[in-house]
């Protein structure tokens, strides 16, 4: 049996109908950047998350930079980011001038250790980002606690966690603001690149929108300098006839989540991934660690198994940021963690029988 890391043409054929019609509609309307589809989106977007404000973007990056932007944040500043993340969250902190200052993470919840955090902060600080990483929320009641203390803004990235709760309330409504990817293999998916911003502040949401699009509100009138970074009329056709499917999904990846968490259980060696408390999960990926990482990752595609490793490397020793000079005692747990790191396939359409399989091969891969 081939199993892929995700099947996205699977999630197409269930929603095919509404999924053709968007498309059409959008190349009817000929409505290619923006448009009442995106603008749509933006509100039910808003309101899933339980914001005022969705400024939907070019992709999960510029909406990180465009709020490190909008809050001014720039040269001769530092903004605290966990060291295990895709590189977008430091890369953006780079783009704007700033220097990304890297923070251990958690080899249970893959989140940042917040207990080191208050350890980096100084007069140049101006931001922490935590990750919800894999789609578990990070612990933002201390970092919330910690930004108050210092007057830091806290800019949540959420590219991987849309609908994950945290003491009952979902990502996205702790920081002072939240990025969000829709790059098409996350838990809501575009067919193309898109990113959306959230935010319950006016003026922030103001300056994100006039950024994203050259500076200006209304044509011709430009009030700073910006980019163009707007979503596609389509892309945002396809996430607003996705949206109303996401909380179901999710509940389907929990499902696999539980399933592949109750047959692995008790094996020696491999650890599972844990949920914190007062926390849902979303599972974007389920992350399993075992010190023969690379040998079942090799026994698995042998099985035609496709997995993932989500990230190699902890950021701070990658060859970009060689110049800040970090060392491996810098962040300990990661260094230590990061190498038995692997990714199983979890998808909303899997069925029973492909997880019993993965599970079968995995556990004959272990010897
Ligand atoms: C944690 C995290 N931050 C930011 C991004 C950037 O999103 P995008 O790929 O849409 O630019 C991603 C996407 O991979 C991500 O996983």
């Amino acid at each position: 049996m081939k199993v892929p890391f995700v099947d996205l043409y699977a999630q197409y054929l269930s929603i095919k109908e509404e999924i053709d019609q968007a498309i059409a509609q959008t190349i009817k309307n000929t409505s290619f950047i923006g448009g009442k589809d995106a603008r749509e989106f933006e509100a039910q977007f808003a309101d899933y998350v339980g914001q005022k404000h969705c400024i939907a973007v070019g992709n999960g990056t510029d909406s990180l930079e465009i709020l490190l932007q909008a809050y001014e944040i720039g040269p001769g500043d530092e903004v605290i980011v966990p060291v295990h993340t895709w590189i977008s969250t430091a890369e953006v902190v780079s783009s704007a001038g700033a220097i990304p200052v890297f923070v251990d993470t958690d080899p249970d919840h893959y989140t940042i250790r917040v207990d080191e955090i208050e350890a980096k902060i100084n007069e140049r600080t101006k931001a922490i980002m935590p990750v919800h990483l894999f789609g578990m929320p990070a612990d933002m009641d201390p970092i919330m606690e910690l930004a108050k203390k210092h007057k830091l803004i806290v800019i949540e990235d959420a590219a991987q966690a849309h609908g994950a709760t945290y003491k009952g309330k979902k990502v996205g409504n702790f920081g002072h603001a939240v990025s969000f990817s829709f790059y098409p293999g996350k838990n809501l998916g575009a067919y193309g690149d898109a990113g959306g911003i959230l935010t319950n502040d006016d003026e922030i949401a103001r300056r994100c929108r006039m950024i994203a699009n050259h500076g200006q509100l209304s044509k011709h009138d430009h009030q700073m300098i910006g980019r163009n970074s707007r979503l596609d009329g389509m892309q945002g056709a396809i996430l607003k006839a996705k949206l109303p499917y996401l909380d179901r999904w999710i509940a389907l990846r929990q499902q696999h989540a539980q399933s592949y968490t109750e047959l692995l259980s008790g094996i020696p060696g491999l650890k599972l991934p844990e949920v914190a408390k007062d926390c849902t999960h979303v599972w974007h990926l389920y992350v399993i660690q075992h010190e023969k990482r690379d040998e079942i990752k090799e026994k698995l595609k042998g099985k035609d198994i496709s997995t993932g490793i989500h990230y190699p490397h902890p950021l701070s020793l990658v060859p970009a940021y060689a110049h800040l000079g970090y060392k491996k005692e810098d962040t300990p747990k990661a260094v230590d963690y990061l190498p038995r790191i692997l990714s199983m396939p979890i998808y909303p359409e899997m069925t029973e029988e492909i997880i019993n399989y993965v599970v079968t091969e995995l556990k004959a891969s272990l010897g």
